[in-house]
């Protein structure tokens, strides 16, 4: 299945940064692809990233940005592609080994559980009965538009997925007040690995 969803690069040029040039490295994606099973998370993607350029990528959720990334650090391998940072092919190289800084986000669902699971645990902490928690999971998962997605564990989720889980879970009780904490998005910055 291919990802129906279009990523868009942005590149923005610092002046700044690139005075500092020799301490940012070259990155360039090859015709990457990544697949989980029949799952395209992301599709024959080619760009190159110059040193002491800013790079944005945006994109719907669910469209590979984070899966971007996540094949950049080395947390996950290309499918089919290759990825060079400073010309050089990273195949090889472990992610402890390629010298990055990365930010993190994380919306505290139970990794254990499915997306079922996790929406129908505060239901269940108040009692309420099979027939209306399936009835108000059903209508929360439409809500938040993870139809599909249901039986998916919180690690095979994209992050905006797994924010929407987190809302859901957050409102499927109907709870009289609603507390939010706005958390960093990812964003990722290279050096050039020793020779
Ligand atoms: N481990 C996995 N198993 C199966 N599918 C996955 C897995 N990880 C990601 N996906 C799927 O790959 C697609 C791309 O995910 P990715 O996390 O890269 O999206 P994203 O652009 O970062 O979205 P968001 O804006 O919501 O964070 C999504 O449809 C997601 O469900
Ligand atoms: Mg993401």
């Amino acid at each position: 299945m291919l990802n129906p969803y279009p990523m868009t690069a942005l590149v923005h040029v610092e002046d700044e940064v690139l005075e500092n040039g020799p301490d940012s490295a070259e990155i360039e994606f090859r015709r990457v692809t990544k697949t989980y099973g029949a799952i395209a998370a992301i599709e024959d993607v080619s760009l190159a990233v110059r040193g002491g350029e800013f790079l944005t990528i945006l994109g719907p959720s669910g469209s590979g940005k984070t899966t971007a990334l996540m094949l950049l650090a080395g947390f996950v391998a290309p499918t089919k592609g290759d990825i060079l940072i400073s010309g050089k092919s990273v195949a090889a190289v472990p992610s402890y080994r390629r010298d990055q800084g990365i930010v993190f986000q994380s919306y505290a669902l139970f990794p254990h559980l499915t997306v079922r699971r996790n929406l129908e645990f505060p239901l269940e902490m108040r009692g309420i009965k099979a027939a209306e928690k399936a009835m108000r999971v059903n209508r929360m998962l439409q809500r938040v538009h993870l139809n599909d997605y249901g039986d998916r564990m919180p690690s095979q989720l994209s992050g905006g997925q797994q924010q929407r889980v987190a809302l859901a879970r957050a409102l499927i009780a109907d709870p009289p007040i609603l507390r939010s904490t706005n958390r960093s998005e990812r964003s990722i910055a290279i050096r050039p690995a020793p020779d």
